[in-house]
């Protein structure tokens, strides 16, 4: 299959200041070390606790941040453009193929401006002629599942439902290959929720889109994603399809999450699942080793040298970052 998208040892450190003593920057290391591959048509879950760098690395690749290093290449029919080196012009244009979806449906629309014209804005920045904004904007709204004689009203006046219907219509106009849902569903109540993931299903399914799809809930990852990158601490840990990340869990951070479901933690499910104590690490303290370690219940002194890079696993296209897990498990230690 095509990949549409790569990140490639992305990393967005953040300059807090200096230290007091010395005064060196203090840096917090956001996104430390990302690389995978975006396939087309696919729906790649990014999961992982509050504050491993899950927004920090969407708004990286919609470029609403520069990375601090790495590069991230959009692949288009012609060939690949290197976001992170391309000029301004290059990636503004390139910008309208990758949108994003943000949690909060009533943070992210402007009050003051109608319906109409919070859709129409990303048309008018891309140029497009009137004819065609107004064509644009009465279809998009209707596919949303919204009327036209809403495209008056402000957006006070909607429902948490129907406004983040209209973040989704304001992110799609401009017809975007990739699509990013940054916990697009999770202010919304649990009916709500459905409702909005079932849409972006029929949307992804009519137009083509590919999605990276991020959340902390790993129900609503399981219901609409086709692979899983697990995060932890700025870098993913794992990755793969998703029966096989969530059958098969290769990092005892997934395993933890995994375990945090009572769903699927089922009978027929016989891997015994760990939970984790401890808090994640301070992501402005240069740790060597894995970034779990404190936390880890199969940790060894190895564990304390290894860096955290993905290794193939024997599942094809399954990574981890883990090197004891398995071998704990399969020596029945
Ligand atoms: N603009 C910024 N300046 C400084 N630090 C930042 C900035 N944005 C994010 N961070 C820090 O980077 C880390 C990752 O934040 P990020 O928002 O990407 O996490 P997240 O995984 O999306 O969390 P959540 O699930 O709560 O949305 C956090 O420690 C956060 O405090
Ligand atoms: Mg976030």
């Amino acid at each position: 299959m095509n990949h549409v998208l790569e990140v490639k040892n992305v990393c967005k450190f953040f300059q807090l200041g200096k230290t007091k003593m010395f005064g060196e920057q203090i840096l917090l290391k956001a996104v430390n070390d990302v690389s995978f591959k975006l396939y087309e048509g696919e729906t790649l879950g990014i999961i992982g606790e509050s504050g491993c760098g899950k927004s920090t690395l969407g708004r990286c690749i919609v470029n609403l941040y520069n990375t601090t290093s790495g590069q991230i290449f959009y692949n288009e029919p012609k060939g690949e453009i290197n976001l992170t080196q391309a000029s301004e012009r290059v990636r503004q244009y390139h910008r309208r193929n990758i949108q994003i979806i943000f949690q909060d449906p009533f943070a992210s629309l402007n009050p003051r401006i109608n319906i109409f014209e919070t859709i129409a804005e990303p048309l008018i920045v891309n140029g497009f002629r009137k004819e065609e904004i107004n064509q644009r904007v009465a279809e998009i709204i209707e596919e949303v599942g919204l009327r036209k004689e809403h495209l008056r009203r402000f957006p006070h006046s909607f429902s948490g439902g129907q406004r983040q219907r209209i973040g989704i219509a304001r992110a799609l106009v401009v017809g975007p290959k990739i699509v990013i849902c940054d916990e697009a569903v999770s202010a919304l109540d649990v009916s709500v929720q459905a409702q909005i993931i079932n849409l972006l299903k029929k949307l992804q399914e009519k137009n083509k889109f590919t999605y990276i799809f991020i959340s902390h809930d790993m129900s609503v990852i399981n219901h609409i994603c086709d692979r899983i990158a697990v995060m932890y601490a700025g870098k993913i840990v794992e990755i793969g399809e998703k029966k096989d990340v969530l059958k098969y869990p290769k990092h005892p951070y997934t395993e933890a999450l995994i375990g945090a479901i009572p769903k699927l933690t089922n009978r027929k499910n016989k891997i015994k699942r760990k939970s984790l104590a401890g808090e994640p690490p301070d992501l402005t303290s240069n740790m060597g080793g894995c970034y779990l370690f404190d936390r880890c219940s199969y940790k060894s002194s190895e564990c304390k040298e290894m860096l955290n890079e993905l290794l193939n696993t024997e599942i094809s296209n399954h990574k981890s970052s883990c090197i004891k897990r398995n071998e704990v498990e399969l020596t029945g230690l």
